[in-house]
């Protein structure tokens, strides 16, 4: 890719920190912009604010909670109905819970709107990701994945023993193994999947928890690093030709980097992908 400018690139969660900030870059550097937002209006004046300061962009509007498949299956469906390529797609948007969050489909969030949601719709987009000219699927996960030793497959909704930072942790743990696998499942083809880390950012993630937790963030916060620092390596990603081929991969600071045995487990990958699929409701057996 030799130019983002005119190519069609969506992006979850743009309304605050890491994905706003990866928007506003890419709109400076022409991409048609497909935000995928929860709240309607916050994308209205998002989108508002795109134009006034970036002229001349184009920005599509897609609303969805994640955690809601249907929603998600109607966003996918509307690009779909636009017969266009997708050249990048950014799975950005995340939570971060103190509390365990079951949502009425009977997941518990975190698990629901880190990973099952863009499982879900990446998987619904791979026709028109196969079509552009050179597909990229961008993964923000997290170094967080750390804070758990593997997949709980035998209790993926946190029944037993949930924790802030393992349960968070987990969730993007199951998006770097989405990343690996989506990236073997891709092999042959012209579209490549990694994910990365964004390093820890001053941002509204777990903003919404408990006065507590709000305590703790203000105090981390002075030694947190700007949305903009923090999403370099998602635009780096979409746009560098530097990654055009590389596949499979995580990356920190716009440079490789080497994960633990946990997240390059390539068994639970492809058991967390068959998983996923039944719980979202695709699959062969559906
Ligand atoms: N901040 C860090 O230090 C850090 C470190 C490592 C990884 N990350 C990862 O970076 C990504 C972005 O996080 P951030 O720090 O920029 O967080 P943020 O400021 O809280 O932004 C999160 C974005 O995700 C959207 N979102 C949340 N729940 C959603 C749902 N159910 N459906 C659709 N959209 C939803 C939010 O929409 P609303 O505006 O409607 O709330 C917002 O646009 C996440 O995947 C996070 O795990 C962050």
């Amino acid at each position: 890719m030799t130019s983002i400018r005119g190519k069609h690139v969506m992006i979850t969660g743009p309304t605050e920190g890491i994905g706003r900030a990866t928007a506003f870059a890419l709109a400076e550097r022409g991409a048609r912009l497909h935000l995928l937002c929860r709240n309607p209006t916050k994308a209205e004046a998002l989108r508002t604010e795109l134009l006034s300061k970036c002229g001349e962009v184009d920005v599509g509007l897609y609303l969805a909670d994640l955690g809601n498949f249907d929603e998600v299956r109607g966003a996918a469906g509307t690009f779909i109905e636009r017969n266009e390529p997708l050249d990048v797609l950014i799975n950005n948007a995340g939570v971060f819970t103190t509390r365990r969050i079951l949502l009425d489909n009977g997941q518990e969030q975190m698990f629901a709107v880190n990973h099952l949601g863009h499982f879900l719709l990446t998987t619904l987009l791979l026709d028109p990701l196969k079509r552009a000219e050179q597909g990229r699927v961008v993964v923000v996960a997290s170094d967080a994945y750390r804070f758990c030793r593997g997949i709980r497959f035998d209790d993926l909704q946190w029944n037993k023993g949930f924790s802030a930072f393992p349960t968070y942790g987990h969730s993007k743990l199951a998006n770097i193994l989405f990343a690996r696998e989506l990236a073997e499942r891709l092999q042959g083809t012209r579209v490549t999947a990694n994910a990365l880390h964004p390093g820890g950012v001053r941002s509204q993630l777990g903003a919404q928890n408990t006065w507590y937790a709000g305590r703790i963030l203000a105090l981390v916060k002075p030694f947190l690093r700007t949305a903009d620092k923090g999403a370099e390596t998602s635009v780096y990603l979409a746009t560098s030709d530097e990654v055009a081929t590389t596949n499979g991969e995580y990356f920190y600071d716009c440079k490789l980097k080497k994960t633990k045995p946990s997240a390059r487990d390539r068994e639970q990958a492809r058991r967390l992908w068959e998983v996923s699929e039944r719980l979202v409701g695709i699959g062969p057996e559906t």
